[in-house]
């Protein structure tokens, strides 16, 4: 999502469109307004892209000084116009705009329903204006901040209240927030491009900080209201990087967001106690659960390959029998769908028209059907039963990245999820799981640290023009996605082997010098993995090796090692792409493509 707010002397409507325009990037479902008139605090709101808004807004447009603005990116709620921004409270005083995710909604709403408040939306962002309106007392700082106190989870916020219409409060809890210094106006956003048109003085918030902005000036303080003095930054960048947040493209952006991405899918998923796993959106119960014979889990490119992953998760975790299909073979091979199976389709868009006819199809065979999706009110999200989604924010860059490691975190969750009602695993065996989960994002920070090395490995890979990935087990899943990643943006051939299966007729085609990228994380196979990649290497392979930190043989085996911090086997995946995603940017770019607009591919393929 994507906020923006303004304070000063000209008419903030247009502004407002003009900010939100700059962060449609970050959202496009819906978008809304809130400006004081002379009629007071009025909103507009609508669902679709930004310019239903504007059509709105022509045909009676709002007159005031002082707005914020929001376009959203749905995560509760589907897309709507009563579930956009800004919300309101039941006295109309208090209009509230939000980027990300209030992970203790369902409680504070209870409460606040019991002290009479009426809720018009689904989302959690209503519930915050309801909060404040609630702790008012002629303060709008001391209410948000004490609002802000009995909310977990990250969040950025822009508030404006009728008693105090001159003030602009924001916070900044995890989620970005940025304020712009003009002279006799001041702006909020969520990023600078929304700004960036009006000044190019910036305040960046810390987390945990918030701001009070009048036409003549900004307050920085902490949450507990302890004044900040700070420089003001002068932005230099173009308008193009700049909403790439200083990345040279969306790819790269993307990559570095994953830690963000795994955090915000486990939220609140995962109990507060840190031992098991909380999914209320999956309406199962225990007995449909236990009457799952068997699971297909059916999907498109990367989204497939996540459920390779998927695949090794179930079934090891719940011991229920798992087949992975491409979405567009499963319709036309007959599959034997009974109402015992369970159908889980993945899909970053939601709209791939192939997976769609495979939805449709299971439904028709009676399956119970489970959408994993990055979009809220998307297609495949309406038609499925139940819906997990990937909270990892808008994806821009054709190649996908976070959308699929946010794909492997909902397996993994939904793989608990199974495993706690069919009791397959002990308590222990769950929350030492769990407790893995927590520290992945910590552990991919790790890895985007070494990007420099993955660069140099690129670079080396780029000029050749075949080459292949070896692995087994859970090493192979990851093997096939490194390779469509190298190939649909470095357009090198590249070919996933089982490194077992090599002998079997694809050694044939390795010669001197050809690169070999070999993953050899998992612990079990490891000395099976290391016979293969001597195979590789007696042909006269140049061999890059994966492998996990404190292990010491694999280097005396290959050219050269990269290390991945050490988590359980079951989820190496969501560490060891990472570097094979830094290596295909890196190919890539070596070889001068456009990263994140490949030639003769889209983002989201609506035909079938
Ligand atoms: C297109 C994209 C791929 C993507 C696939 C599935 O082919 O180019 O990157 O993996 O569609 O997309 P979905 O939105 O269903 O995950």
């Amino acid at each position: 999502c994507g906020i923006v707010g303004y304070v000063g002397k000209r008419d903030s409507q247009n502004i407002l469109i003009e900010g939100l325009k700059k962060l449609e990037y970050r959202g496009y479902d819906s978008a809304g307004v809130a400006v004081f008139t002379k009629d007071g605090l009025q909103v507009k709101k609508s669902k679709g892209r930004l310019a239903n808004l504007e059509s709105k807004l022509d045909e009676a447009p709002l007159n005031g000084s002082i707005g914020i603005g929001h376009t959203r990116w749905a995560t509760h709620g589907k897309p709507s116009d009563v579930n956009s921004h800004p919300h309101t409270d039941n006295s109309q005083k208090f209009s509230v705009v939000h980027n990300g995710i209030i992970e203790n909604y369902v409680s504070l709403k209870e409460e606040l329903i019991e002290k009479g408040h009426v809720f018009v939306s689904e989302t959690d962002t209503e519930v915050i204006s309801h909060l404040i309106a609630s702790l008012y007392e002629g303060d709008i700082v001391k209410a948000v901040q004490q609002a802000v106190k009995r909310m977990t989870g990250a969040f950025a916020l822009g508030v404006l209240t009728e008693y105090e219409p001159e003030k602009l409060v924001a916070v900044r809890l995890a989620s970005p927030l940025i304020i712009g210094v003009g002279e006799g106006e001041n702006f909020i956003g969520s990023d600078i491009p929304a700004i960036l048109d009006y000044t190019r003085n910036v305040y960046i918030l810390n987390d945990g900080e918030m701001a009070v902005l009048t036409k003549d000036g900004v307050e920085l303080m902490t949450l507990e209201g302890n004044f900040i003095s700070r420089e003001l930054f002068h932005v230099d960048w173009d308008i193009v990087t700049a909403e790439k947040a200083g990345f040279d493209h969306f790819m790269l952006k993307e990559i570095y967001e994953q830690p963000k991405a795994y955090r915000d899918t486990m939220g609140a998923r995962l109990d507060p106690s840190g031992t098991k796993v909380v999914l209320d959106e999956v309406k199962m119960s225990k007995e449909q659960i236990g009457a799952i014979r068997n699971v297909h889990i059916v999907a498109c490119g990367t989204a497939y390959h996540a459920g390779l992953v998927g695949k090794s998760v179930i079934e090891k975790l719940a011991r229920i029998p798992v087949e992975v299909d491409v979405a567009s073979e499963y319709r036309y091979r007959s599959p034997i769908i009974t109402p015992n199976t369970l159908v889980i389709v993945v899909s970053q868009s939601g709209e791939t028209a192939d997976t769609l006819a495979a939805l449709r199809e299971a439904k028709r065979n009676g399956a119970r059907v489970v959408a994993i999706t990055n979009v809220v009110g998307s297609s495949v999200a309406r038609e499925a039963d139940d819906v997990i989604v990937t909270w990892a924010g808008p994806e821009i860059a054709v190649a996908s990245t976070k959308a699929y490691t946010s794909q492997l975190i909902a397996f993994y969750l939904f793989g608990l999820y199974l495993a706690q009602a069919l009791e397959t695993q002990d308590a222990a065996a769950v929350a030492e799981i769990v407790a893995h989960l927590k520290e992945l994002p910590e552990k991919v920070e790790r890895i985007l640290e070494q990007a420099e090395a993955i660069k140099e490995w690129a670079e080396q890979v780029s000029t050749h023009d075949n080459l292949f990935f070896i692995g087994r087990g859970l090493d192979f899943a990851v093997a096939q996605e490194g390779s469509l990643k190298l190939k649909e943006i470095s357009y090198i051939h590249s070919e996933a082997y089982a490194a077992g299966e090599l002998k079997h007729g694809t050694l044939a085609l390795i010669e001197e010098g050809i690169p070999v990228i070999a993953l050899a994380i998992q612990d079990d196979l490891f000395e099976k993995t290391v016979s293969n990649i001597k195979e590789v290497k007696a042909r006269g392979a140049h061999v890059f090796g994966l492998h996990t930190e404190g292990e010491t043989e694999l280097a005396k085996s290959v050219d050269q090692v990269f290390e991945i911090p050490h988590t359980l086997p079951l989820l190496s995946p969501a560490l060891s792409v990472v570097p094979l995603q830094l290596l295909s940017y890196y190919a890539s770019l070596a070889r001068g493509n456009d990263v994140d607009k490949p030639r003769n591919l889209a983002k989201s393929v609506t035909v079938e």
